[in-house]
């Protein structure tokens, strides 16, 4: 029999990646999606028509435990979260609700399908979780590399959530015996990416701008620093954790950090363009408290699992920009279904 694992944002970047990654593994993989009417669910069955769907919310525990019971999942992957930071601030409580208590919700909904108690632990055959935890939760960062022992100090409402999930992963481990880790994933990018991410707006911005349909790009702060991968090497680390023979949480990234500035740089560079003659820095579009620096120290992950990137950041920026430019050559419009390359 198949393996089966149950995705919660699958109709999200990660969600897309891992879940072509695990049909190539031969599970059989379902998606939890969300609302009445859920426009980016049409893109889910062009892209990944293997996938079944099952529905639920975040918000919602009988949802999930409705999901649990009709999939019967060997492995559940909680990717789904309000992830852009700056709406973390605007929305606060939502994004508590959804990235942080989520978590409990997912984890709840696994506890009582299973029949775990404090009383009756998990035993084998149990199910297995991850938890999509972030390195917005290392924030003001205390040392660098960030590892898996490195202090939190998260930066934004969306950091503080995500450290209460990830604090609930532990406690759920260490409490009721369940196979539960978490993966501190840094910054991971790809044509997928949602069009409000830095590196995204980025190399739509200079795909629109070398094909003159626009003539400036408006940016934050550029001296901000992050260690940028791949999002089908990292979807590929989320697996191998689970298949690890011990529960245990991972750092994944490249070790490699590079400014807004040097993504700039090299996006314009990637399409013969000179930056500086586009680039507009906006103080609008600063944020309240900014995380200033983040690189990952992935060794753990790399003698443990065996887990290396093979995307660099050249690759990547040349890799989205390229595709952005088809994108709109072709006509295609980056909020429409269809554009997921
Ligand atoms: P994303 O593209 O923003 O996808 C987020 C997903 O969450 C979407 O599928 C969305 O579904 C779903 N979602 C939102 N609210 C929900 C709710 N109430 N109930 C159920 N699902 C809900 O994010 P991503 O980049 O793929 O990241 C995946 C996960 O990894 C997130 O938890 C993110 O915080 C975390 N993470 C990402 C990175 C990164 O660099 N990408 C790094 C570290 C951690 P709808 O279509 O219904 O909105
Ligand atoms: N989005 C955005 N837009 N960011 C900008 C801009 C802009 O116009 N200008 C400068 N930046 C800077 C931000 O201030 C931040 O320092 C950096 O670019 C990266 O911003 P994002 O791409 O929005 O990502 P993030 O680092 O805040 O969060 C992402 O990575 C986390 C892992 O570290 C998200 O994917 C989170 O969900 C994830 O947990």
């Amino acid at each position: 029999m198949a393996r089966r694992a149950l995705i919660t944002g699958i109709t999200g970047q990660d969600g897309s990646y891992l879940a072509e990654h695990l049909l190539h593994e031969g599970y059989e993989v379902w998606g939890l999606v969300r609302g009445q009417a859920n426009p980016r669910v049409s893109r889910v069955r062009q892209l990944l028509q293997d996938v079944k769907l099952v529905r639920g919310d975040l918000l919602d525990q009988g949802s999930l435990i409705s999901a649990v019971e009709k999939v019967r999942p060997d492995e559940v992957y909680n990717l789904g979260a309000i992830s852009f930071v700056p709406m973390s601030w605007e929305q606060a409580e939502l994004t508590a609700e959804v990235t942080g208590m989520g978590v409990l919700r997912v984890l709840e909904a696994i506890r009582v399908c299973s029949g775990i108690t404090a009383a009756r632990g998990a035993g084998s055959g149990q199910i297995r979780f991850y938890q999509a935890s972030s390195s917005e939760m290392f924030g003001q960062v205390r040392e660098t590399p960030q590892n898996e022992r490195t202090p939190f100090h998260p930066r934004s409402p969306y950091g503080v959530a995500k450290a209460y999930g990830h604090f609930l992963t532990q406690n759920y481990r260490e409490s009721y015996g369940m196979y539960a880790v978490s993966g501190i994933l840094f910054n991971h990018e790809s044509p997928r990416r949602g069009a409000e991410f830095v590196t995204r707006k980025v190399s739509l911005g200079v795909a629109r701008i070398k094909l003159g349909l626009a003539g400036e790009l408006r940016l934050g702060n550029m001296e901000a620093r992050r260690d940028w991968g791949f999002a089908g090497d990292y979807a590929r680390a989320m697996h191998m954790m689970l298949q690890a023979a011990e529960p245990e949480d991972y750092v994944i990234g490249t070790g490699r950090t590079h400014s807004v500035r040097e993504l700039v740089e090299a996006a314009f560079g990637a399409a013969g363009l000179d930056w500086e003659q586009y680039v507009v820095c906006d103080q609008a579009l600063h944020r309240p408290a900014e995380v200033d620096l983040l690189c990952a120290d992935p060794k753990k992950a790399r003698t443990q699992l065996g887990w290396e990137p093979t995307v660099s950041f050249e690759e990547l920026v040349a890799m989205m920009v390229e595709a952005d430019v088809a994108l709109l050559a072709g006509g295609g419009d980056p909020h429409q279904d269809s554009s997921w390359p």
